[in-house]
């Protein structure tokens, strides 16, 4: 790879140890992508906070000991560990999980990070511009910035967001490039979606057949809001990798669709009309009955608008006592919604609010769990695989209140 001058310095170690690591990282996964140099980003988000995971606090610890800051806005993941002391005598949590987890939030504060706990960083004061260059982790969050804001990020490898965050670099390959934002499968649209839960299904068979391209979405309503699109591309990113899609009329790089083709012919199409959403809605689920033992909202994490909508439907009701109502949400719209009064239903329900928490780093199995409703269909998606491991039914808003509530 070519470095500039700066770079070479930063390389050497002349901004210190933390910063020489980084280089040592950013350049190694640039040589093997084919990368040609590096290139300064705007943004990181990170989410190199879940105790489970391969990026454990003594990485984290070690940028710190070696002098590490953060150079450009970097926001962060939810996290199971920080926001929720007050539950965790009715959650109670595995050996060294809490710990951990601790650790890992200390060292991030150190670091630098902008502790916003949230997959919606965009919501959140992190919004880069159209054709930025970021460095960001969580498949939803990647989505919305390729797709509906038009910014540049791969899906970077958890720790390696840390890289670029120190150094304000990241190789220039794959989806910063033009030559690979162009679309190469066309999904056409054939009924009218509604609900949240239609663009979280469509995001879901996109992912399926979809995997790893770069789909472009035909036929979605000129009025499609930022929230529904959000769901759609949390659902494809997890049910496949997909970074980047485009919506025709409505995302930047589509305004039409020879723009999101770039000129060549789709490899592939799929047509997804009302027939096929009913079968996925059906092939989503695995629950195979008995008790459903949670109930949990807040795939991604929720606008107001969600946040409202859950209030109005739990309005005189009450959560049943064997079942537990989990609310996820970031601190930040928790605290608005509570000042608009949203908040108050909420809580005279029963419902459980995990704030800035995410219910994939959450121990399921431990607190007992074998069936869970989910609005989600990411949260169907990932929640019967590791680390959590149990079944889950996929219904809309209003199915989850009427299982979770009498
Ligand atoms: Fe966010 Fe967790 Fe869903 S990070 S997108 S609430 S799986």
């Amino acid at each position: 790879m070519i470095l500039t001058d700066d770079e070479k310095r930063m390389a050497d170690g002349e901004r210190g140890q933390a910063v020489r690591l980084a280089m040592e990282i950013l350049t190694e996964i640039g040589s093997n992508y084919g990368a040609e140099r590096l290139i300064e980003i705007k943004s990181v988000h990170s989410a190199a906070i879940y105790p489970q995971l391969e990026v454990s606090p003594e990485i984290l610890e070690m940028f710190v000991e070696k002098g590490g800051h953060f150079v450009v806005p970097t926001t962060l993941n939810p996290s199971h560990a920080p926001l929720n002391f007050d539950k965790w005598k009715e959650f109670p949590e595995p050996e060294d999980f809490r710990s951990r987890g601790h650790r890992m939030v200390n060292a991030m504060e150190k670091l630098g990070v902008i502790p916003t706990y949230s997959c919606t960083p965009y919501f959140q004061g992190n919004l880069p511009r159209i054709g930025q260059h970021i460095s960001w982790v969580e498949s939803s969050a990647i989505s919305f910035a390729n797709s509906v804001i038009g910014a540049r990020t791969n899906r970077t490898t958890m720790g390696v967001e840390l890289a670029a965050a120190v150094t304000g670099r990241t190789p220039e390959f794959g989806l910063h490039l033009d030559e690979n934002r162009s679309g190469n499968v066309l999904v056409k649209i054939e009924f009218e979606p509604k609900t949240l839960k239609d663009f979280h299904t469509i995001g879901y068979i996109i992912g399926k057949y979809f995997g790893d391209k770069v789909p472009v979405i035909e036929g979605l309503p000129k009025g499609t809001t930022a929230n529904q699109l959000k769901c759609l591309g949390a659902a494809a990113a997890s049910r496949g990798v997909v970074a980047l899609y485009h919506a025709v009329g409505i995302t930047p790089e589509a305004q039409t669709k020879e723009q999101a083709f770039k000129g060549k012919r789709p490899q592939e199409e799929i047509k997804i009309d009302e027939r096929a959403m009913k079968k996925t809605e059906e092939e989503i689920s695995t629950y195979k009955g008995g008790d459903i033992d949670a109930v949990l909202v807040g795939c991604p994490h929720p606008l107001i608008e969600e946040v409202k909508e859950l209030a109005a439907l739990l309005k005189d009701r009450a959560v049943k006592d064997s079942v537990k109502f989990c609310l996820f949400i970031s601190n930040d719209i928790l605290k608005r919604a509570r000042q608009m009064g949203f908040i108050d239903p909420i809580e005279k329900a029963g419902v459980d609010i995990f704030e800035g928490d995410c219910a994939i780093w959450c121990p399921l199995t431990y607190w007992g769990w074998k069936n869970v409703a989910t609005n989600s269909a990411k949260y169907a998606n990932i929640l019967p695989s590791d680390p959590t491991y149990v079944d889950v039914l996929y219904a809309d808003t209003n199915q989850c209140v009427e299982l979770g509530t009498s």
